[in-house]
């Protein structure tokens, strides 16, 4: 036994062969060290030993023996924040807070001349979610927080409610929980795209000491579903089962090996000898829908032909004659790339069955409700077997609201009756999970020398890959708002999702309409440049407004509507802002190019589909209440949103709500926090919830003092009756003799459906040879409606706005031709770091919406739309390049500048 020093406590402990600091930390229950990689770049894992910062995954654990570890845990002293976790408080520097632990390590540890330089000082430490403005304002000493005060909770920037818990490393996540007789559940992933399983022999796996089972297609419900999670499981196609005898991607999961260890699970799918059938393959969707091209699916899966998941077309006017009447007309095809989610908290859950006979399940859900739903229908038992439930989730912006890892444990723990777990790493989440559907857009415009559009023609192909969950959605979505927010009598469109041997698509942040907006946005702007007219003019001449129908390709009404409309005041402030500028000059020499762009994005706050949300409030003795709600908060910030409309209804402080959330057994049904129905759906059901609530009290306050109703209102603690107060506690006391207990529950579903606006500005210099981008001037405007808490809408804005950056300038999943993915990893498929990412101006439209919760409208989905196609007309107009393919990566820009030349 060797002995081991932790925040000050002696461990007593030996390091199995090979085990990293990480994972033996893990081992002591010390769950403030957080995985998001295992390969040393993310800097989740941080910890000091000896005093000196190092990424404890590349630590061997034998090295930690006789010096002294110190984990996010030690560093408070008595109870006192240490002065670095104070300011990540003051600063609210984090969203989902997975990050933090490993940021805060970091942070502690660098000299005043480091602090002059963050983007190289914190390139170890990756941050997902913020778009590291905050972090950067916690090491500059900035406070973000304001007070809680009863009666303001509206509007106001108060901190999260988990704050302490996440900056002292006590915030529990998904996978941080010690079980008794916990068994590790790993997966044999396809190296073929597209392969028939002719034989697996387990033996050798078997054999493997720890090993407990194997699984293959062979054993499990032969149940088809999709992995997607909505209201509707119509909408997506039943395609997928536990394991199947049909690889159709690479990483495909193949087989399950459950052990004792996670390192005997490992070794176990290495064991495995699995005979393949190779079968054709086909990559591109294009090529995939060509007579001949290799089928993905049986013929009852697909609508059209070959492998077309699902065709959306539509015509309103005659585009024909529009195009006619046009004086210039553009034409150009515009393609997308996918890009993975990156939620730093891998996919990962935990199975057991209860002492109440039922099976429980902890997972990194965006929709835990929906889950419970799939998973009972998979494995034929009643929903109310199962308890589905999340803790803290460390990221999801899309990637979670899908089933790929709870079926599995599931399985696996309703066999062997102990408790099953499975945890992805990092390569499993760029191979084996969905990612952002590549679409390619073409796209006709044409228009009148006033620059009044007068036909509009899209077509889009959508890459769904191997299985089709949300590929009818996203594409819905594609040929939806981002062509509805222009004005034009004549549109026409026509999308395909196509499945391919490609990673299969799934839910991302902007759902689809990133990549129609990408393409429309571009194409607006090649009309104003052939027209001379300001790009600003353009799209204010052209973009919808108040009155007119919200009209994309279809006649069929839609339930969209304007709650607000701050497009005009959106650009306005970009187009100000950037004419103020900022100071920040292009690098001397006349190889670098200076150049502007603007681009807006329109977004219906919401899926089309039907979803629902409900609250549940209780006053409780104390005088303080009770909040449910079903929705997931992953660093989205909804628990903090939800208490402050419940607060602000009740006149009271946030503090004095106590909220759980995101449980199939504890809150009232939710379908799922995704497409910003958070707020318009979540925070509209606390809102009703909370005004019943307020009307319990003041009724029954009535009947108890004898005062009229409308001589009665809430007062923080209490109800002013006339001229007497009393407080909650004796309203309970006194409701609790006659049984009337102050609980009420309200739900709220989605229609109409408000709209929210986007504009982003941009002035970069580009490197005519080195293709290098600097971005110089990056503003953003929102309308959002009313900011429920406008620190955290800026900091949901900032992380919207820095993926966009980083989809634009930096992500790049890059497929050989068998489609192996061959760069699985953070250090060569990068993320923005802190360096990568433009500090951005954001500011918010004055608008109060008329249909969201208090006036509140989406917040964080669609800052991340105009991005991309700001940064290629910014580049166009440097260059007179239009560069209509993401990723602008130095090496593609040389390229093509180096050809335009
Ligand atoms: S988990 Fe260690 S650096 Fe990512
Ligand atoms: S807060 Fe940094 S990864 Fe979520």
């Amino acid at each position: 036994m060797t002995h081991f020093h932790v925040n000050g406590r002696r461990y007593a402990a030996k390091p199995t062969a090979g085990q990293c600091l990480r994972t033996f930390l893990r081992d002591l229950d010390v769950f403030g060290v957080k995985k998001g990689c295992d390969a040393g770049d993310c800097g989740a894992c941080t910890v000091h030993i000896d005093g000196q910062p190092f990424h404890s995954c590349l630590v061997p654990a034998f090295r930690g023996e006789g010096r002294e570890i110190t984990t996010i845990e030690g560093l408070a002293t008595n109870g006192e924040l240490h002065p670095m976790q104070k300011a990540f408080h003051d600063a609210q520097a984090f969203q989902c807070g997975y990050c933090t632990a490993g940021m805060i390590m970091t942070a502690v540890t660098l000299t005043d001349a480091q602090k002059t330089d963050l983007p190289h000082a914190l390139k170890g430490n990756l941050c997902r979610c913020t778009g590291y403005r905050s972090i950067n304002d916690a090491l500059l000493g900035r406070c973000n927080i304001e007070p809680d005060e009863a009666g303001k909770a509206l509007g106001a920037s108060l901190p999260n409610p988990f704050t302490d818990a996440i900056v002292t490393g006590k915030a529990r996540y998904t996978m941080d929980l010690a079980i008794e007789g916990l068994l590790h559940l790993k997966v044999l992933r396809s190296p073929h795209a597209h392969a028939r399983i002719v034989s697996i022999d387990r033996s050798a796996a078997l054999a493997v000491p720890g090993v407990v089972a194997v699984y293959a297609w062979e054993d499990v419900p032969k149940r088809l579903f999709s992995s997607a999670l909505h209201e509707d499981h119509l909408v997506d196609p039943d395609d997928i089962m536990l394991l199947d005898n049909v690889a159709r991607f690479v990483g495909q999961r193949v087989a399950a090996v459950v052990a004792e260890t996670e390192a005997a699970a490992e070794a176990g799918c290495r064991a495995l000898h699995v005979e393949y059938e190779i079968l054709p393959t086909v990559f591109d969707p294009v090529l995939a829908v060509q007579p001949g091209a290799p089928l993905l699916h049986d013929k009852d899966l697909v609508t059209a032909s070959n492998n077309i998941f699902c065709t959306l077309q539509g015509e309103i006017g005659d585009v024909a004659k529009g195009f006619k009447e046009a004086d210039v007309l553009h034409e150009q095809t515009y393609s997308t790339t996918r890009v993975q989610h990156v939620h730093l908290e891998t996919h990962g859950s935990i199975a057991w069955k209860g002492e109440d006979d039922r099976w429980h399940i902890r997972t990194s859900s965006q929709a835990p409700f929906a889950a419970r739903q799939k998973l009972a229908y998979i494995m034929g038992i009643p929903p109310r077997d199962l308890h589905v439930f999340t803790e803290r989730v460390g990221g999801g912006f899309g990637g979670k609201q899908e089933l790929v890892s709870e079926d599995l444990v599931l399985f696996a723990t309703m066999k062997l009756g102990r408790p099953v777990k499975w945890e992805w790493s990092r390569e499993e989440e760029f191979i084996g999970a969905t990612t952002r559907h590549q679409m390619t857009t073409r796209v006709k415009i044409g228009a009148r020398k006033d620059g009044t559009l007068t036909a509009l023609d899209v077509e889009v192909f959508s890459n769904t890959g191997a299985y089709g969950g949300h590929g009818g959605e996203t594409l819905a979505a594609a040929m939806a708002s981002p062509i509805a927010a222009y004005r034009c009598a004549n549109k026409k469109g026509i999308g395909h999702a196509v499945y391919t041997n490609m990673t299969p698509g799934g839910g991302f942040r902007g759902y689809g309409a990133s990549q129609t907006t990408f393409a429309v946005e571009c194409a607006i702007d090649e009309l104003a440049r052939l027209l001379d007219i300001d790009p600003f003019e353009m799209r204010r001449k052209n973009v919808v407004r108040p009155g007119d129908n919200i009209e994309s390709i279809w006649k069929e009404p839609n339930d969209a509507s304007f709650g607000s409309y701050g497009i005009g005041e959106c650009l306005d402030i970009v187009e100000r802002e950037l004419q103020k500028g900022n100071g920040v000059t292009k690098p001397e020499g006349a190889e670098w190019a200076e150049g502007q762009g603007v681009a807006l994005a329109m977004l219906e706050c919401g899926p089309p589909t039907e979803h629902r949300s409900g609250a549940e409030m209780r006053l409780l003795p104390d005088g303080t209440y009770h909040l449910a709600c079903g929705s997931t908060e992953m660093g989205n910030g909804i628990i903090t949103a939800h208490k402050q409309i419940a607060a602000s209804m009740l006149g009271t402080r946030v503090d004095d709500i106590d909220i759980i959330n995101a449980d199939t057994d504890r809150t009232p049904y939710d379908t799922g926090t995704f497409a910003s129905t958070g707020v318009v759906v979540g925070g509209k059901a606390v809102h009703l919830a909370a005004q019943a609530m307020s009307d319990d009290i003041i009724n029954f306050a009535s009947r108890y003092a004898g005062v009229a109703i409308d001589q009665c209102r809430l007062d923080n603690d209490g109800v002013i009756c006339g001229n007497q107060r009393i407080s909650l506690r004796e309203l309970h006391a006194e409701g609790a003799k006659v049984d009337h207990r102050f609980s009420v529950s309200r739900r709220a579903y989605l229609s109409p459906r408000t709209i929210a606006f986007n504009v982003q500005g941009v002035r970069l210099a580009v490197h005519r040879v080195t293709g290098e981008i600097r971005v110089l001037h990056s503003v953003h405007a929102a309308d959002i409606g009313r900011p429920i808490n406008p620190m955290q809408c800026r900091g949901q804005l900032d992380g919207a706005v820095a993926m966009g950056y980083g989809w634009a300038l930096v992500e790049n999943m890059v497929h050989d031709d068998e489609g192996h993915m061959v760069n699985p990893q953070l250090r060569n498929c990068r993320i923005p770091t802190f360096a990568d990412t433009p500090h951005t101006d954001i500011f918010f439209a004055d608008t109060i919406d008329l249909i969201g919760p208090l006036g509140a409208k989406s917040q964080g989905e669609c800052g991340i739309n105009p991005v991309a196609p700001a940064v290629s007309n910014a580049l166009a107009n440097a260059t007179g390049v239009r560069f209509a393919h993401l990723p602008f990566t130095p090496d593609r820009l040389f390229a093509k500048l180096a050809a335009a030349k």
